[in-house]
């Protein structure tokens, strides 16, 4: 079957909830994909930085492997060799105490906004049913409705109500805005990307996330950092917010600690916060299933050597340099950290999709983000030479 014919049975079968670049993979490794036809291309998105690590990255299919011949399910009903290891590898990776691991991303974040509310009651004091949990204006946390309950994007949250209350929306970056709805004492937690990346990858300025743990820690509310995207190495960092040397109240990882074998996601947090959850409170059938599990231990043995966060750092700020000092007139400013860059046209050059477009016949995938930002996300694996290739060609698409 050609490309073609992939794509028409996927529109005539498929829900029409996504709005793919027309190629149809049939084969990866590293930086690289193969289409159908034979064509290939260089991976400039990595699946949203679940494949921090390339494509089938041999210590990870190894473990992969070695795992499915030894045990892959056994439910939360009774333990595994895996998840008692993987709790301790992960929680000294990232400092914490202790660690809830689920499937996708969106239920890492619901994870962790049960964790608060129930931290809010049996610790805080919170009155019940008055929790309120701060987000960021153009966050994005996943899908699932009680999230989209707090999304300013009309695409993720209208017509999909009723909506979870419970939440206030505040601007991203902002200190006093911040300072104010702290305020209220049925404040739980604040629920922050970092970096935004949805929304464009945004840098919030210098400081904010040392004063945003600073002022949570003050008004006893936990500060709930989703490092889903932005973390494991993506950012030059272990975890974005290392950049200011900031550990949070809770933090959430996804994506790329399945090594882009499997989902996998996780809550870490301290022991006054995840403790507070009582046996048959939360759940997941494949939560803390061996299999993804034994992949995730590979992916935190990889991140603790810190080779892939000074291969990200390096070749981030190369890639970084290249884009803002090679910027072509159509752009309007260059944004990142690590090897994740926004790079955002000017609205007369808007749409950028169709110059994505452009890139994939080119042999290059990158995918526009909202309709003036292309996000460049190259697995922290490539080489300087496939690096400099693809920059080569997202200038010339945007020029
Ligand atoms: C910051 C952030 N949080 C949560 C999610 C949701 O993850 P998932 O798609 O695995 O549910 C995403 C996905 O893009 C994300 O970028």
């Amino acid at each position: 079957m050609d490309s073609a014919s992939y794509i028409n049975l996927e529109e005539r079968a498929g829900a029409h909830n996504y709005h793919p670049l027309p190629v149809v993979i049939a084969h990866a490794e590293g930086a690289w994909v193969t289409d159908v036809e034979g064509r290939r291309y260089l991976d400039f998105l990595s699946a949203y930085s679940a494949l921090n690590f390339g494509h089938r990255h041999p210590r990870l299919t190894q473990v992969a492997h070695h795992q499915l011949d030894r045990l892959t399910l056994t439910s939360r009903a009774i333990h595994s060799d895996q998840l008692g290891p993987f709790c301790a590898e992960l929680t000294d990776l990232v400092g914490l105490d202790r660690a809830l691991p689920m499937n996708s991303g969106a239920e890492a974040v619901e994870s962790a906004i049960k964790t608060a509310r129930a931290w809010g009651y049996r610790s805080k004091g919170v009155p019940g049913g008055e929790a309120v949990i701060l987000v960021a204006q153009h966050n994005f946390h996943g899908r699932t409705t009680t999230i989209i309950s707090f999304s300013d994007d009309p695409v993720a949250h209208d017509d999909f109500g009723p909506y979870t209350p419970g939440f206030e929306v505040i601007p991203f970056g902002d200190l006093e805005a911040l300072r104010t709805a702290l305020g209220n004492p049925n404040v739980v937690a604040f629920l922050v990307e970092p970096i935004q990346g949805e929304a464009g990858i945004i840098v919030p300025p210098e400081g904010y996330l040392r004063s945003v743990a600073q002022m949570c820690r003050d008004a006893n509310v936990l500060f709930i950092a989703d490092e889903i995207q932005s973390g494991l190495g993506r950012t030059g960092h272990t975890l974005a917010c290392d950049a200011e040397g900031v550990t949070p109240d809770v933090v959430l990882l996804g994506k790329a600690l399945g090594g882009g074998i499997v989902p996998i996601s996780a809550v870490v947090s301290r022991d006054d916060v995840l403790g507070v959850l009582r046996p048959g409170e939360h759940g997941s059938t494949f939560g803390g299933n061996p299999f993804a599990l034994a992949i995730a231990r590979e992916v935190i043995a990889i991140l603790a050597t810190g080779e892939y966060q000074q291969r990200s750092a390096e070749l981030g700020q190369h890639m970084l340099d290249r884009l803002t000092s090679e910027a072509p007139a159509t752009v309007r400013e260059v944004r990142g950290r690590g090897l994740w860059a926004g790079v955002e046209v000017h609205e007369q050059y808007a749409p950028v999709r169709p110059r994505c477009e452009v890139a994939l016949d080119l042999g290059v995938i990158v995918k526009d983000t909202h309709s003036t930002t292309m996000r460049l996300a190259p697995p922290l694996t490539i080489s300087r030479d496939d690096l400099d290739h693809g920059i080569d060609v997202v200038l010339k698409v945007l020029g």
